[in-house]
Protein backbone atom coordinates (compact mmCIF):
# COMPACT_ATOMS: atom_id res chain seq x y z
CA UNK A 1 0.00 0.00 0.00
CA UNK A 2 1.23 3.61 -1.04
CA UNK A 3 0.42 5.88 1.55
CA UNK A 4 -0.05 9.40 0.96
CA UNK A 5 1.53 12.05 3.21
CA UNK A 6 1.47 15.99 3.17
CA UNK A 7 3.52 16.52 6.02
CA UNK A 8 7.09 16.01 7.50
CA UNK A 9 5.65 14.19 10.56
CA UNK A 10 3.00 11.88 8.31
CA UNK A 11 6.80 11.23 6.50
CA UNK A 12 8.39 10.81 9.80
CA UNK A 13 5.59 8.38 11.07
CA UNK A 14 5.67 6.31 7.74
CA UNK A 15 9.41 5.23 8.09
CA UNK A 16 11.65 2.20 9.24
CA UNK A 17 14.83 4.73 10.89
CA UNK A 18 16.67 1.94 9.71
CA UNK A 19 15.45 1.33 6.25
CA UNK A 20 17.83 2.74 2.98
CA UNK A 21 15.38 6.04 2.01
CA UNK A 22 15.70 6.59 -2.02
CA UNK A 23 13.60 9.62 -3.03
CA UNK A 24 12.13 10.71 -6.48
CA UNK A 25 10.98 14.21 -6.84
CA UNK A 26 8.28 15.29 -9.31
CA UNK A 27 6.02 17.65 -9.99
CA UNK A 28 3.63 15.10 -10.07
CA UNK A 29 1.28 14.54 -13.89
CA UNK A 30 3.33 11.31 -13.91
CA UNK A 31 4.36 9.31 -16.36
CA UNK A 32 6.79 6.58 -17.71
CA UNK A 33 10.26 9.07 -17.48
CA UNK A 34 8.98 9.40 -13.56
CA UNK A 35 8.11 5.81 -13.26
CA UNK A 36 11.85 4.77 -14.98
CA UNK A 37 13.35 6.93 -11.91
CA UNK A 38 11.19 5.24 -9.20
CA UNK A 39 12.27 1.77 -10.67
CA UNK A 40 16.17 3.14 -10.76
CA UNK A 41 15.97 4.36 -6.90
CA UNK A 42 14.26 1.16 -6.01
CA UNK A 43 17.19 -0.72 -7.59
CA UNK A 44 19.18 1.13 -5.13
CA UNK A 45 17.83 0.41 -2.46
CA UNK A 46 16.83 -2.80 -2.35
CA UNK A 47 13.15 -4.51 -1.73
CA UNK A 48 13.80 -3.92 1.90
CA UNK A 49 14.43 0.38 1.36
CA UNK A 50 11.79 2.75 1.88
CA UNK A 51 11.23 4.87 -1.57
CA UNK A 52 9.58 7.97 -1.78
CA UNK A 53 8.14 9.77 -4.45
CA UNK A 54 7.23 13.86 -3.92
CA UNK A 55 4.41 15.54 -5.73
CA UNK A 56 4.80 19.75 -5.27
CA UNK A 57 4.24 21.73 -7.88
CA UNK A 58 6.88 24.72 -6.57
CA UNK A 59 5.68 27.91 -6.96
CA UNK A 60 8.91 29.50 -7.06
CA UNK A 61 10.49 27.59 -9.50
CA UNK A 62 7.72 29.07 -11.90
CA UNK A 63 8.40 32.55 -14.34
CA UNK A 64 5.57 34.86 -14.48
CA UNK A 65 3.66 34.77 -17.35
CA UNK A 66 4.37 30.75 -17.29
CA UNK A 67 2.06 27.64 -16.30
CA UNK A 68 2.17 27.68 -12.87
CA UNK A 69 -1.54 28.10 -12.58
CA UNK A 70 -2.29 25.59 -15.79
CA UNK A 71 0.49 23.14 -14.54
CA UNK A 72 -1.56 19.29 -14.67
CA UNK A 73 -2.28 18.32 -11.10
CA UNK A 74 -3.87 14.96 -11.24
CA UNK A 75 -3.00 13.55 -7.72
CA UNK A 76 -5.28 10.76 -8.28
CA UNK A 77 -3.85 9.18 -10.79
CA UNK A 78 -0.53 10.00 -9.61
CA UNK A 79 -1.12 7.86 -6.76
CA UNK A 80 -2.42 4.90 -8.56
CA UNK A 81 0.76 4.75 -10.93
CA UNK A 82 2.72 5.21 -7.40
CA UNK A 83 0.87 1.88 -6.10
CA UNK A 84 1.74 0.27 -9.22
CA UNK A 85 5.46 0.88 -9.18
CA UNK A 86 6.01 0.21 -5.35
CA UNK A 87 6.42 3.40 -3.81
CA UNK A 88 5.68 3.11 -0.17
CA UNK A 89 4.81 7.02 0.06
CA UNK A 90 4.23 9.61 -1.59
CA UNK A 91 4.65 13.27 0.15
CA UNK A 92 2.34 15.70 -1.61
CA UNK A 93 2.99 18.61 0.83
CA UNK A 94 1.14 21.96 0.64
CA UNK A 95 3.13 24.96 -0.02
CA UNK A 96 2.94 26.19 3.21
CA UNK A 97 4.76 23.02 4.83
CA UNK A 98 7.50 23.44 2.21
CA UNK A 99 7.84 27.16 2.85
CA UNK A 100 6.17 28.40 5.82
CA UNK A 101 3.22 30.36 3.93
CA UNK A 102 0.60 29.29 1.81
CA UNK A 103 1.72 32.14 -0.70
CA UNK A 104 5.15 32.48 -1.69
CA UNK A 105 6.91 34.84 -3.65
CA UNK A 106 10.37 33.93 -5.16
CA UNK A 107 12.01 37.89 -4.30
CA UNK A 108 10.53 38.19 -1.13
CA UNK A 109 11.96 34.81 0.43
CA UNK A 110 14.18 34.91 3.07
CA UNK A 111 17.06 32.32 2.11
CA UNK A 112 17.37 30.72 -0.91
CA UNK A 113 20.03 28.52 -3.09
CA UNK A 114 21.45 31.21 -5.31
CA UNK A 115 22.84 28.10 -8.06
CA UNK A 116 25.84 30.78 -9.18
CA UNK A 117 27.07 31.36 -12.80
CA UNK A 118 25.97 28.10 -14.42
CA UNK A 119 22.10 29.38 -12.99
CA UNK A 120 21.73 32.37 -16.05
CA UNK A 121 23.19 30.37 -19.16
CA UNK A 122 21.08 27.65 -21.22
CA UNK A 123 17.69 27.42 -19.17
CA UNK A 124 18.91 29.75 -16.91
CA UNK A 125 18.95 32.45 -19.68
CA UNK A 126 15.25 32.07 -20.76
CA UNK A 127 14.12 32.01 -17.68
CA UNK A 128 15.39 33.93 -14.82
CA UNK A 129 15.37 32.64 -11.04
CA UNK A 130 13.91 29.64 -12.35
CA UNK A 131 17.11 27.48 -10.83
CA UNK A 132 17.07 29.30 -7.64
CA UNK A 133 13.49 27.75 -7.36
CA UNK A 134 14.28 24.56 -8.22
CA UNK A 135 17.95 24.20 -5.82
CA UNK A 136 15.73 25.86 -3.03
CA UNK A 137 12.84 23.52 -3.23
CA UNK A 138 14.98 20.63 -3.67
CA UNK A 139 17.47 21.71 -1.09
CA UNK A 140 14.20 21.49 0.98
CA UNK A 141 12.77 18.52 0.11
CA UNK A 142 15.72 16.85 0.67
CA UNK A 143 16.06 18.06 4.16
CA UNK A 144 12.22 16.99 4.63
CA UNK A 145 12.58 13.66 3.11
CA UNK A 146 16.36 13.08 4.26
CA UNK A 147 17.69 10.33 1.87
CA UNK A 148 20.41 8.39 1.58
CA UNK A 149 19.71 8.52 -2.86
CA UNK A 150 18.03 10.78 -4.94
CA UNK A 151 16.84 10.00 -8.33
CA UNK A 152 17.17 12.54 -11.30
CA UNK A 153 16.52 12.69 -15.43
CA UNK A 154 18.89 13.30 -17.47
CA UNK A 155 15.87 14.71 -19.37
CA UNK A 156 16.41 18.23 -17.68
CA UNK A 157 20.56 18.28 -17.61
CA UNK A 158 20.65 21.40 -16.73
CA UNK A 159 19.07 20.63 -13.36
CA UNK A 160 20.61 17.63 -12.92
CA UNK A 161 24.15 18.66 -13.18
CA UNK A 162 23.50 22.21 -10.58
CA UNK A 163 21.69 19.58 -8.31
CA UNK A 164 24.97 17.45 -8.15
CA UNK A 165 26.75 20.37 -7.29
CA UNK A 166 24.73 21.72 -5.26
CA UNK A 167 24.96 18.44 -2.97
CA UNK A 168 28.75 18.31 -3.58
CA UNK A 169 29.76 21.36 -2.86
CA UNK A 170 27.23 22.43 0.33
CA UNK A 171 28.12 18.66 1.74
CA UNK A 172 24.45 17.48 1.89
CA UNK A 173 25.95 13.76 1.76
CA UNK A 174 23.30 12.22 -0.26
CA UNK A 175 23.91 10.32 -3.60
CA UNK A 176 22.58 11.85 -6.59
CA UNK A 177 22.35 9.59 -9.52
CA UNK A 178 21.39 10.23 -13.05
CA UNK A 179 18.57 8.43 -15.23
CA UNK A 180 18.85 8.24 -18.75
CA UNK A 181 15.92 9.51 -20.80
CA UNK A 182 13.06 7.50 -21.49
CA UNK A 183 11.41 9.00 -24.95
CA UNK A 184 8.29 7.42 -27.08
CA UNK A 185 8.94 5.71 -30.31
CA UNK A 186 9.81 8.38 -32.55
CA UNK A 187 12.64 9.52 -29.87
CA UNK A 188 11.07 12.60 -28.04
CA UNK A 189 11.22 12.72 -24.59
CA UNK A 190 8.55 12.16 -22.11
CA UNK A 191 7.44 14.74 -20.59
CA UNK A 192 4.62 16.54 -18.63
CA UNK A 193 4.27 19.16 -20.66
CA UNK A 194 3.74 17.16 -24.00
CA UNK A 195 -0.23 16.88 -23.37
CA UNK A 196 -0.56 20.63 -24.13
CA UNK A 197 0.86 19.99 -27.50
CA UNK A 198 -1.77 19.45 -30.62
CA UNK A 199 -1.62 16.16 -32.80
CA UNK A 200 0.41 18.60 -35.25
CA UNK A 201 2.88 20.23 -32.88
CA UNK A 202 3.28 16.49 -31.26
CA UNK A 203 4.47 15.45 -34.82
CA UNK A 204 6.43 18.23 -35.72
CA UNK A 205 7.92 17.99 -32.32
CA UNK A 206 9.81 14.63 -33.39
CA UNK A 207 12.16 16.78 -34.72
CA UNK A 208 14.11 17.33 -31.51
CA UNK A 209 15.12 14.19 -31.22
CA UNK A 210 16.47 13.83 -34.77
CA UNK A 211 17.89 16.76 -34.90
CA UNK A 212 20.27 15.65 -32.03
CA UNK A 213 21.02 12.49 -33.64
CA UNK A 214 22.44 14.22 -36.26
CA UNK A 215 24.29 16.25 -34.01
CA UNK A 216 25.50 13.51 -32.20
CA UNK A 217 26.43 11.88 -35.55
CA UNK A 218 28.20 14.58 -36.59
CA UNK A 219 30.62 14.76 -33.40
CA UNK A 220 33.64 13.88 -34.82
CA UNK A 221 33.95 17.02 -36.93
CA UNK A 222 33.71 19.31 -33.24
CA UNK A 223 31.32 21.05 -31.83
CA UNK A 224 30.89 23.30 -34.81
CA UNK A 225 29.86 20.23 -36.90
CA UNK A 226 27.38 19.23 -33.79
CA UNK A 227 25.43 22.47 -34.01
CA UNK A 228 25.43 23.18 -37.84
CA UNK A 229 23.72 19.06 -37.87
CA UNK A 230 21.29 19.95 -35.34
CA UNK A 231 20.34 23.58 -36.64
CA UNK A 232 20.07 21.84 -39.94
CA UNK A 233 17.74 19.76 -38.97
CA UNK A 234 15.17 21.55 -36.81
CA UNK A 235 15.32 24.06 -39.54
CA UNK A 236 13.31 21.21 -41.73
CA UNK A 237 10.60 21.77 -39.59
CA UNK A 238 9.38 25.61 -40.01
CA UNK A 239 6.90 25.31 -36.69
CA UNK A 240 10.03 24.74 -34.71
CA UNK A 241 10.74 28.50 -33.14
CA UNK A 242 14.33 26.98 -31.84
CA UNK A 243 15.50 29.33 -28.25
CA UNK A 244 19.00 27.29 -28.31
CA UNK A 245 21.20 24.50 -30.08
CA UNK A 246 23.94 24.32 -27.45
CA UNK A 247 27.43 22.23 -27.18
CA UNK A 248 29.35 22.05 -24.20
CA UNK A 249 31.84 19.77 -22.37
CA UNK A 250 29.49 17.18 -19.99
CA UNK A 251 29.64 19.79 -17.07
CA UNK A 252 27.95 22.63 -18.73
CA UNK A 253 31.37 24.26 -19.48
CA UNK A 254 32.90 25.33 -22.97
CA UNK A 255 33.06 22.29 -25.06
CA UNK A 256 36.42 20.72 -25.71
CA UNK A 257 37.15 17.17 -27.53
CA UNK A 258 35.79 13.85 -26.08
CA UNK A 259 32.66 13.95 -24.25
CA UNK A 260 30.35 16.90 -24.98
CA UNK A 261 26.53 17.32 -24.75
CA UNK A 262 24.21 18.53 -26.94
CA UNK A 263 21.37 21.07 -25.85
CA UNK A 264 18.51 21.92 -27.83
CA UNK A 265 15.38 24.29 -26.18
CA UNK A 266 12.77 25.03 -28.78
CA UNK A 267 9.10 25.76 -29.17
CA UNK A 268 6.36 24.22 -30.35
CA UNK A 269 2.93 26.63 -29.97
CA UNK A 270 2.79 27.83 -26.64
CA UNK A 271 4.80 24.56 -25.32
CA UNK A 272 8.48 24.88 -24.83
CA UNK A 273 10.54 21.38 -24.71
CA UNK A 274 14.21 20.80 -23.63
CA UNK A 275 16.19 17.70 -24.59
CA UNK A 276 19.56 16.65 -25.01
CA UNK A 277 21.97 14.13 -26.02
CA UNK A 278 26.18 12.75 -25.18
CA UNK A 279 28.33 13.34 -27.84
CA UNK A 280 32.09 12.54 -28.25
CA UNK A 281 33.50 15.23 -29.72
CA UNK A 282 36.48 15.24 -32.37
CA UNK A 283 39.01 17.86 -32.93
CA UNK A 284 37.87 19.56 -35.82
CA UNK A 285 40.02 19.66 -39.45
CA UNK A 286 42.22 22.51 -39.42
CA UNK A 287 42.02 24.72 -42.45
CA UNK A 288 44.70 25.37 -44.63
P1 LIG B 1 9.37 17.07 -13.20
O1 LIG B 1 9.41 17.84 -14.47
O2 LIG B 1 8.08 16.47 -12.75
O3 LIG B 1 10.44 15.92 -13.32
C1 LIG B 1 10.70 15.08 -12.21
C2 LIG B 1 11.91 14.23 -12.53
O4 LIG B 1 11.62 13.37 -13.63
C3 LIG B 1 13.15 15.06 -12.92
O5 LIG B 1 14.32 14.49 -12.36
C4 LIG B 1 13.15 14.92 -14.44
O6 LIG B 1 14.42 15.10 -15.03
C5 LIG B 1 12.66 13.49 -14.59
N1 LIG B 1 12.12 13.23 -15.94
C6 LIG B 1 11.19 13.94 -16.60
N2 LIG B 1 11.00 13.43 -17.84
C7 LIG B 1 11.84 12.37 -17.97
C8 LIG B 1 12.13 11.45 -19.00
N3 LIG B 1 11.52 11.49 -20.19
N4 LIG B 1 13.08 10.51 -18.78
C9 LIG B 1 13.74 10.45 -17.58
N5 LIG B 1 13.50 11.29 -16.56
C10 LIG B 1 12.56 12.25 -16.74
O7 LIG B 1 12.04 18.31 -12.68
C11 LIG B 1 11.10 18.61 -11.95
O8 LIG B 1 9.88 17.99 -11.99
C12 LIG B 1 11.22 19.68 -10.88
O9 LIG B 1 12.08 20.69 -11.32
C13 LIG B 1 11.69 19.14 -9.49
C14 LIG B 1 13.09 18.51 -9.56
C15 LIG B 1 10.67 18.11 -8.95
C16 LIG B 1 11.76 20.32 -8.48
O10 LIG B 1 10.54 20.97 -8.39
Amino acid sequence: MTVLASTQADLLAARDPAATVGVVMTMGALHVGHLTLMQHARKLIGPDGHLVTTVFVNPTQFGAGEDFERYPRTLDADMALCQEAGVDVVFAPSVSEVYGTARVDPDAQRITVDPGPLGSVLEGAVRPGHFRGVLTVVATLLHLTRPDVSCFGEKDYQQLTLIRAMTQDLRFGVRIVGVPTVRDPDGLALSSRNRYLTPDERRAAAVIPRALQAGAAAAAGGEQAVRDAAREVLATESSAVVDYVEVTDPMLGPAKPGPGRLLVAARFGSTRLLDNMGCLLGTPAVRT
